[in-house]
């Protein structure tokens, strides 16, 4: 079972026209006039923006706007073939173009041949004092951030544990790491993101968190620093509200981040140098989830006023194992 990644996704929002505005600013590109709300990124992933009913949106439990169906690429036919076998032992599955959907926890998810298409990417070298990679050759100059994948997805799910159990068991993702009573971090068994999907506890004491499953946030990759701050240099200018932390750097994974609020639902992240792993990675588990979340911050929030006291440890293979060799029966 290959799944490589996060194929498209589905928004289901109340103002199609901001949101599609939002997106193409975001440094999206249109697929065209024939599908206005479509757009496509450079490994061939698409972000779909629908009205909230629209016929082409599935059923689903997610309050809110936002992400209201994740299509999964899957590398080849065989694999698609053993998914949709596990998975219609105890689900419903509608046949689509190219694969098949099913609901998990309230969840449209899509399954879909795949084959991304390739793209270039050329990070600037990073100079330090005694350590020179860089010399007489300045940075690349933007104008506009070009978002060239979509790394991961995140929704506040009720009961997040079981989820994440269901989605190693039965589709083969990966644990990559854990925040106590927070959130639990997914790879496909195709991809090398550290994750590409976080369930978040709904129920967590955090802003937002109101018990209800909802979309929170998906991560659309940009080249690096330079190229997710011009992003949000333009987002401001052209009048979306900024992030009220601006950049960071997270700890589970090492990603720089920056959040915009979105009308399409919850935020749109930039992010850029995160890190990438395979099965050797060996899952933490952060039992102060707040040091996971932030390595440093350009604006200090209010939960992290008080620097998070350091602490995590490694998880044991039986740790990781736990609740999910044995496969579940049903969501
Ligand atoms: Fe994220």
């Amino acid at each position: 079972m290959a799944i490589i990644g996060i194929r498209r996704l589905r928004y289901a929002v109340s103002d199609t026209s901001v949101a599609r505005r939002f997106f193409t600013d975001f440094g999206l590109a249109p697929a065209g006039n024939e599908r206005p709300g479509l757009f496509t990124l450079a490994n061939g992933a698409e972000v779909e923006i629908l009205g909230t009913g629209d016929a082409a949106l599935a059923p689903s439990d997610i309050v809110g706007d936002g992400v209201h169906e994740v299509a999964w690429g899957v590398s080849d036919e065989a694999s698609l073939d053993a998914l949709a076998a596990n998975l219609g032992q105890d689900h419903a599955l509608e046949q689509v173009a190219d694969g098949f959907r099913v609901q998990l926890f309230g969840i449209p998810f899509s399954f879909l041949r795949w084959t991304p298409q390739s793209f270039a990417n050329a990070p600037d070298a990073v100079n330090a004092p005694g350590c020179v990679r860089r010399l007489n050759t300045h940075r690349k100059w933007r104008r506009r951030a070009r978002p060239k994948v979509i790394n991961h997805v995140v929704f506040r799910i009720p009961d997040f544990e079981e989820a994440s159990r269901f989605m190693r068991a039965r589709l083969g993702f990966r644990l990559s790491d854990v925040q106590t009573g927070f959130g639990q971090y997914l790879r496909a068994s195709g991809s090398n993101n550290h994750h590409n999907l976080l369930f978040l506890n709904a129920n967590a004491n955090f802003p937002g968190c109101d018990g209800q499953l909802r979309f929170d946030h998906a991560n659309f990759g940009v080249e690096d620093i330079d190229e997710l701050m011009i992003g949000a240099n333009y987002m401001v200018r052209r009048g979306w509200q900024p992030s009220d932390i601006g950049l960071g750097r997270h700890r589970i994974d090492s990603a720089l981040f920056y959040y915009l609020p979105s009308p399409a639902g919850g935020e749109a992240e930039y992010g850029a140098d995160a890190d990438y792993v395979d099965d050797n990675w060996v899952p933490r588990e952060f039992d102060v989830p707040l040091f996971g979340y932030s390595h440093f911050t350009h604006s200090v929030p209010a939960f992290l006023e008080t620097e998070p006291a350091w602490s995590f440890k490694y998880l044991t293979e039986a740790q990781v194992a736990e609740g999910v060799a044995e496969g579940m029966d049903n969501v």
